[in-house]
């Protein structure tokens, strides 16, 4: 069993390693191919912004959307930015309301947070103990000045998918604007933005074996047509959108990582899905008391999120560090350590909310791997629980 390399990367819901496949085809942009592809007047400018188009044409179809609806941004920070506040400017006249709910990454949360001190009104809504937002709540929460709902494909602690379907054509029915973070779902199931009715969909090229600085929005042209005030004004890029000369390379690299996603996602999440399930059950027969964080089948298939009654995940995760790269679910704060304000948001019991940890699998990943993983996790939580004043007795030596 030793003979895996370690430490095993399993935090894939942070970051993805980049595809040698994207590597290769980003290199020669920055050295042969490294025009600007706003340089109309030269064949350098120009095959750049061939480039540019070809991966947009990748993104887009990766995304089931067209070319023209694809703006390339930094990243899903920026994308979810440009997205709430963008609507949020344009639409102003009409109301200033948005919906969100709780679980959402920290970029549409304080996005909002920040649209409140502009006089933004939001509704943040809770989710049931398995991370769901309800479709009822959504309805009970709609006003006539609501201008957007904003709510997550997957959620990146515990893996949740929402009822993004049934979102988008209430969205749709009342003729508000929806936006989705889809990062975390991107590669894990076909997308097309007319079959869920999205109106702004954000993603990311490094959590999909893409470069990190390199993200995208898709914004609908038609039916309706979703106006976004700029937040980046300078040269008029993509379509006034987000002006800023165009990252030829990550570009590139993100269309390429789109592309191999679409031909080898239903072959690959099979695969993971399985990895993930082998990793559950046999951490679950090794051990007493493992407590699955999220829903049990609606979640995204590289995603497990575990409580380990009477083992501080911290603790855990120190004795694991040279063995495998995972994540606790905790934040580092000024005061200490927070609990999560995902697993509080879903009922998570008290004594449980320092326990979690959380397993990201990814495309490299081998059963040997989770194999091994297994084995480590085993040995350090039965270490930590004989020494808990935390866990009951009577468990310790099981
Ligand atoms: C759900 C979700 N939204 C947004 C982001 C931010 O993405 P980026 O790193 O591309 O800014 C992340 C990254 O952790 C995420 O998981």
């Amino acid at each position: 069993m030793s003979h895996v390399k370690t430490p095993i990367y399993m935090d894939h819901h942070a970051t993805t390693p980049v595809d040698p496949r994207v590597v290769a085809v980003m290199l020669p942009c920055f050295s042969e191919e490294f025009g600007n592809a706003s340089s109309r007047s030269h064949a350098f400018g120009l095959r750049a912004e061939e480039l540019v188009d070809e991966a947009r044409g990748q993104v887009a179809e990766f995304v089931g959307a067209r070319k023209q609806e694809i703006i390339f941004t930094s990243g899903a920070t920026e994308s979810n930015n440009l997205a709430i506040k963008g609507v949020w400017e344009s639409y102003r006249s009409k109301g200033g309301h948005i919906i969100t709910q709780v679980t959402e990454h920290k970029a549409v949360l304080d996005t909002c947070k920040y649209l409140e001190s502009q006089g933004a009104q939001v509704t943040y809504l809770p989710v049931d103990k398995t991370g769901t937002v309800s479709i009822d709540d959504v309805k009970s929460a709609l006003r006539p000045e609501t201008v957007l709902i904003s709510i997550m494909f997957a959620n990146n602690e515990i893996g949740t998918l929402q009822p993004i379907r049934e979102l988008g054509k209430l969205a749709k029915e009342h003729g508000i604007v929806f936006h989705v973070d889809g990062v975390q779902a991107t590669g894990k199931l076909p997308l097309n933005m007319n079959e869920y009715g999205i109106d702004l969909f954000s993603f990311s090229a490094h959590k999909m074996y893409g470069p990190k600085g390199i993200g995208a929005l898709y914004v609908r042209r038609n039916d309706p047509y979703v106006r976004l005030s700029p937040m980046m004004r300078g040269g008029g890029h993509e379509r006034g959108i987000r002006s800023g000369t165009l990252n030829v390379p990550g570009i590139v690299g993100l269309g390429k990582a789109c592309s191999v996603a679409s031909t080898e996602m239903s072959e690959e999440v099979s695969r993971v899905k399985s990895l993930r399930d082998r990793l559950e059950q046999g951490l679950k027969s090794g051990l007493e008391d493992v407590f699955l964080n999220g829903h049990p089948t609606e979640r995204i298939p590289n995603n497990l999120n575990v409580s380990f009654a009477g083992v501080d995940a911290e603790s855990l995760l120190s004795g694991l560090t040279d063995d495998m790269a995972v994540s606790s679910s905790s934040a580092c704060s000024s005061g200490g350590l927070e609990p999560s304000y995902v697993l509080k948001a879903v009922g998570t019991r008290p004594d449980l909310l320092h326990t979690a940890i959380r397993f990201g699998l990814g495309r490299f990943n081998t059963a040997e791997e989770v194999d091994y993983v297994i084995d480590r996790v085993i040995s350090v939580v039965r270490k930590l629980r004989a020494v808990s004043p935390f866990y009951g007795d009577s468990a310790k030596n099981k």
